[in-house]
């Protein structure tokens, strides 16, 4: 039997390069082995404000920036969140074995409500009980995300054990399988890049809206104020990129023009912007392409909910009898 997997992205903006190399690239590499289950979380993006004419849009802009990607109908399911309805009658479930107090040490939890206090809404506060949902009604292998998601897949674990307790041993708990690329930072040079705090390059830029995005807000090494001065590459941020998409040679290079001063900032980012347009070439036209033909990608969401909604009925079925409601 083929393992599985489950991950999942929330539609609340463009994915960025960010999302790609940490996330999308990763999973398709497993699917060379993995059966993965891609998830649209519109019912997590809800609990914060959110423009009702914008959520259908991000959502099918997902999909299409996951299919450009590289991922394959063959090799997965991609699918929306709210279009598979036992995500959250699994969640409400969970609600009744998960404590209050656990729900509130989870940081996520307090940083958004201390971001957004005019709207720290209960559905915030069990947002983990339905992602705890999403990833064990497939009963995946393994859980592909990001280190900040550490907690809310501990919480998962918990889940597991506490309904294991009370109704007989039924789910295992998943494994986490952190992406082995390092987060990468944002133009700001400080922060993660998140397309939350706005500081990130997106996928589906043009090549002029890329030179132009990164020419004018990527942050160098701050130090160097001068074209004169010499710049030191180990603390600038777009040298940091440069690692990622410029050649062996083209790295050598630019440390040495850069610590002689020989170079500067802005023909710095020009060659990296050249190399980084190169890289995601393929991926942006593809986005272009599956933006010109939007009822196969519809068509690919409906598809996914059938594959997912098969798993997730028998699970959510088998859960209930163990509770003795059915
Ligand atoms: P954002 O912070 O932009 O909202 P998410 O937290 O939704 O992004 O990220 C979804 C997944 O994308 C994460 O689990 C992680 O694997 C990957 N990812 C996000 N940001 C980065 C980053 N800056 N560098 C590498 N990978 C990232
Ligand atoms: N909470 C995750 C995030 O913010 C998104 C998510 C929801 C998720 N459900 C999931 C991730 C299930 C992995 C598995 O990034």
């Amino acid at each position: 039997m083929k393992k599985v997997m489950l991950s999942g992205i929330q539609p609340t903006g463009s994915l960025h390069i960010g999302n790609y190399l940490g996330a999308m690239k990763n999973w398709v590499a497993m699917t060379e082995e993995i059966f993965g289950y891609f998830c649209i979380v519109d019912y997590h993006a809800i609990t914060i404000n959110y423009e009702p004419k914008e959520m259908q849009k991000r959502i099918l802009e997902a999909a299409i920036e996951y299919l450009a990607s590289g991922l394959t109908d063959d090799k997965c399911a991609i699918f929306v969140q709210s279009h598979v309805r036992a995500h959250t009658e699994l969640a409400w479930i969970f609600n009744s074995i998960t404590p209050v107090a656990e729900l509130e040490r989870m940081t996520q939890y307090k940083d958004k409500s201390h971001k957004n206090e005019s709207n720290i809404n209960a559905a915030l506060l069990t947002y983990p009980t339905l992602m705890a949902a999403d990833i064990l009604l497939y009963k995946p292998d393994f859980v592909p995300v990001g280190e900040d998601q550490t907690q809310h897949l501990e919480l998962t674990r918990m889940i597991v054990r506490k309904f294991n307790n009370k109704f007989g041993e039924y789910f295992t708990e998943p494994e986490i399988a952190y992406s082995k690329v390092p987060k990468i930072l944002g133009l700001d040079g400080v922060n993660k890049m998140s397309k939350s705090l706005n500081n990130h390059i997106p996928l589906r830029l043009s090549e002029a809206e890329t030179e132009k995005l990164i020419l004018k807000n990527a942050v160098t090494d701050t130090n160097r104020i001068r074209k004169t001065d010499a710049g030191n590459p180990n603390i600038c941020n777009v040298f940091s990129w440069h690692k990622i998409f410029s050649s062996e040679s083209t790295q050598q290079e630019c440390f040495e023009s850069c610590t002689n001063a020989s170079i500067g900032c802005v023909d710095c980012k020009k060659i990296l912007i050249k190399n980084l347009n190169d890289d995601l070439r393929e991926v942006r036209e593809k986005i272009i392409s599956y933006e010109a033909n939007k009822d196969y990608v519809y068509d690919i969401l409906k598809s996914g909910a059938e594959k997912a909604n098969k798993v997730a009925e028998k699970t959510l079925n088998e859960v209930k009898e163990l509770m003795g409601i059915f």
